[in-house]
């Protein structure tokens, strides 16, 4: 016979009900915990982000704003809590992610055109379906650029713009930005804010956007 001597004891309270947020919510996180390294950097943390609208996320480095977008977008996982998105599982919502570093973020060996068609092929888009879309880019972007030049020959803010159009080539419902102005100058960084306030009033897509 054996029996376990000072096992931990597990008070018996009930999960609390999911709590929906407020009307117009698009987010909703409850309880959310992680840890690294057995320290706490979320705990039991609720957030209601609101659909349509441009939320931004700052505060000093290492406080945690990359490992928040990172966990909703499911790229790092949680240890326990819950993320909906208008009440759907992430697996269930189509997401848009532009990379804190643009020069890391596109397929080296594919012309801008195809790393910007890319997710639309992986979709099994038709040929006639993704030009139309290119098309529709191309135009609310503005793009001044050759987009059969390969990333490499482009500037820094084109790369970006490109990495920008590629996340919302499939029109997500989430677009995630982790501080996508870091890597650009001054004049690049009022550039690209102006194109997503542009892109951001004709499509109301939800963004989250990490700055600090
Ligand atoms: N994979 C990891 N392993 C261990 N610690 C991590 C890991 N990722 C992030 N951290 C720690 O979590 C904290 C928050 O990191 P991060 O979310 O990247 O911050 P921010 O984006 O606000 O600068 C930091 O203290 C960082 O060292
Ligand atoms: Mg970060």
């Amino acid at each position: 016979m054996s029996a376990v001597l000072n096992g931990p004891v597990y008070a018996d309270v009930p999960k609390p009900a999911f709590q929906p947020g407020p009307a117009g919510t698009h987010i909703t996180i409850r309880g959310l915990t992680k840890y690294f390294a057995g320290w706490p950097l979320y705990e039991n943390f609720d957030l209601d982000i609101p659909k349509h609208k441009i939320v931004s996320v700052f505060g000093p480095n290492g406080c945690g704003k990359s490992t928040l977008i990172n966990m909703i977008a499911g790229l790092v996982p949680i240890d326990s809590g819950e993320i909906l998105f208008d009440g759907k599982s992430l697996k269930d919502t189509k997401i848009g992610y532009v990379f804190q570093n643009y020069r890391e973020a596109m397929f080296p060996w594919m012309r801008t055109i195809d790393n910007i068609a890319y997710p639309l092929k992986l979709e099994g888009k038709s040929k006639a379906e993704v030009d139309r879309r290119m098309e529709e880019l191309v135009a609310s972007f503005d793009v001044k650029f050759d987009l059969k030049r390969f990333p490499y020959e482009l500037s820094g803010g084109q790369q970006q713009t490109a990495s920008i159009m590629r996340a919302l080539a499939p029109n997500p419902e989430v677009l995630f930005l982790d501080e996508p102005f870091s890597a650009l100058d001054f004049e690049m960084t009022l550039f690209i804010r102006e194109k997503l306030q542009e892109v951001f009033m004709q499509t109301g897509t939800t963004m989250l956007l990490v700055s600090h």
